[in-house]
């Protein structure tokens, strides 16, 4: 495997964390608001998903840009894949910030959004080369 491979193969892994993950909670928290009216355990499963979610773009973007600037590419064709992340990491951040204070129909909204986000960002992602 060249270099190039490995940060493509662990930027792919990344990708999926943060897409997989937000599709796997939005099944999850449902259940997990039906199972228990406790908001402790939603708020512990919200903290650690950030921080495995949160790495993930952490990962996605470092080896991102890693391949982008080892293979000389250019920005033009990366506009619209970059506007996404940006949305996404934008609307993610807001949802972090609120979160506490909003009602559940808010942070349902606020996830759906970043979840459809991320699934555009792969759509625009596979269309780049
Ligand atoms: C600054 C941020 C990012 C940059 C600069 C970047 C850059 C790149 C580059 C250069 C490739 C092509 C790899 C190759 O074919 O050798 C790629 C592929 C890909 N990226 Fe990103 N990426 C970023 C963030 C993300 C994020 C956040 C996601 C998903 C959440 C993502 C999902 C994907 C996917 C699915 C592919 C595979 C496309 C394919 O090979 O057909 N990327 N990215």
């Amino acid at each position: 495997m060249t270099s190039l491979e490995i940060a493509k193969w662990i930027h792919l892994l990344a990708a999926a964390v943060w897409t997989g993950g937000l599709i796997v909670l939005g099944f999850l928290v449902g259940a997990v608001r039906k199972a228990t009216n406790d908001r402790g355990v939603l708020q512990a499963i919200a903290r650690r998903f950030g921080v495995v979610s949160w790495t993930a773009m952490g990962v996605a973007l470092a080896t991102g840009l890693w391949m982008f600037f080892e293979r000389r590419l250019t920005a033009d064709r990366f506009q619209l894949k970059w506007t996404l992340v940006g949305i996404a990491i934008a609307v993610a951040l807001v949802h972090q910030l609120t979160a506490r204070k909003s009602s559940p129909a808010v942070r349902g909204a606020l996830q759906g959004v970043i979840m459809l986000v991320s699934i555009g960002i792969f759509a625009a992602a596979v269309t780049l080369f």
